[in-house]
């Protein structure tokens, strides 16, 4: 069950694709576990920022996760959405050269995929905790694709605004140069002050070499699971012009009190709804920690932690709408 549908319709910009196959998980997908994967004490995080986190696992190595028909009806899908992409209809730019955000506004196919329980259950298991597909539709799945300009990186160094994504190469990695995915054996602090610049913002520049890790995809259709708000990662520039193309779908901890949703950081994109889907996701975050309150809270509790209590449960859904209030 997912914990918030998507919203009714979907933003003008957005192009519905027609004639979909129905995403099935028993054709589309071919799930094998990852053998290895990093921790957050690998990357160096301390015990009470790993007792905070929702899982105690960073990153995994890639591992399959469409079959060769879910692969193909996948790529296929991103470049039907090639041309209605967000920066092509005006629809929002950031640092990414060229993509796709609200992928499952525009794909039926998609939106299924993402919320398939099946996929859902199997990436919990791998990161021991319950995982929803993303609550903020903008970010539940993206697509990335090579910029046009073969100078500039696919993405530079950066951690994510979700508690988790997904990269799954959608393109055979044997026909690209360059183009790698790296990630960085330390902490975001660590990354922050060695590039001089804020992690959800992204930077250039360079990480010590002998700290950077390269993912290595076998094929096609593989993907790696990260804790993207914990692992600082880019994915380089193309040595030569080629299709390079990432599907990313998101996901929030059920465990809602320890979901870590950059709202702050989302709220300064120009999608169009964006402001009403993190408006919605943080009134989740409220209700699911509102529902705590009424489950936890002992009778001999004093009026200061009631109030405290009460005043944590909607802090994120007060403090969001004061941000409304100054934007005007
Ligand atoms: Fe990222």
């Amino acid at each position: 069950m997912h914990p918030l549908p998507f919203p009714a319709g979907k933003p003008d910009a957005y192009i519905r694709l027609r004639g979909e196959p129905p995403f099935n998980p028993a054709r589309h997908l071919a799930l094998q576990k990852p053998a290895r994967a990093l921790s957050l004490q690998d990357l160096g995080y301390d015990k009470k920022t790993i007792a905070q986190s929702p899982s105690p696992v960073a990153i995994t190595e890639p591992f399959r996760i469409f079959s060769e028909e879910g692969l193909a009806v996948a790529r296929d899908v991103a470049a039907q959405m090639k041309s209605n992409r967000n920066e092509a209809a005006g629809t929002g730019k950031n640092r990414l050269g060229s993509y796709i955000r609200g992928a499952g506004y525009r794909s039926q196919f998609i939106r299924d995929f993402c919320e398939c329980p099946q996929l859902l259950d199997f990436l919990s298991a791998i990161v021991a905790a319950p995982l929803a597909s993303h609550t903020v539709p903008a970010v539940a799945c993206g697509i990335n694709y090579a910029p046009e300009d073969v100078s500039r990186a696919v993405d530079t160094w950066h951690v994510d605004s979700v508690s988790f994504d997904a990269v799954i190469l959608l393109t055979d990695p044997a026909t690209f140069r360059g183009g790698e995915f790296q990630y960085f054996r330390g902490t975001k602090e660590e990354g922050e002050s060695l590039l001089g610049a804020r992690a959800e913002e992204g930077a250039g520049g360079e990480l010590p070499q002998e700290r950077v890790i390269s993912a290595v995809f076998p094929a096609a259709g593989y993907g790696f699971l990260q804790q993207g708000n914990m692992v600082f990662h880019r994915a380089c520039r193309l040595l030569q012009r080629a299709e390079r193309t990432t599907m990313i779908p998101s996901f929030v901890a059920l465990d809602a009190a320890r979901d870590k949703t950059n709202v702050r950081a989302m709220s300064r994109w120009n999608d169009p709804g964006i402001l009403c889907e993190l408006a919605r996701h943080e009134a989740w975050i409220a209700r699911e920690r509102l529902r705590k309150l009424t489950e936890d809270i002992p009778l001999s509790a004093s009026p200061a932690q009631i109030a405290e209590a009460a005043e944590d449960a909607v802090a994120g859904l007060h403090n969001f709408a004061g941000e409304l209030r100054r934007k005007g």
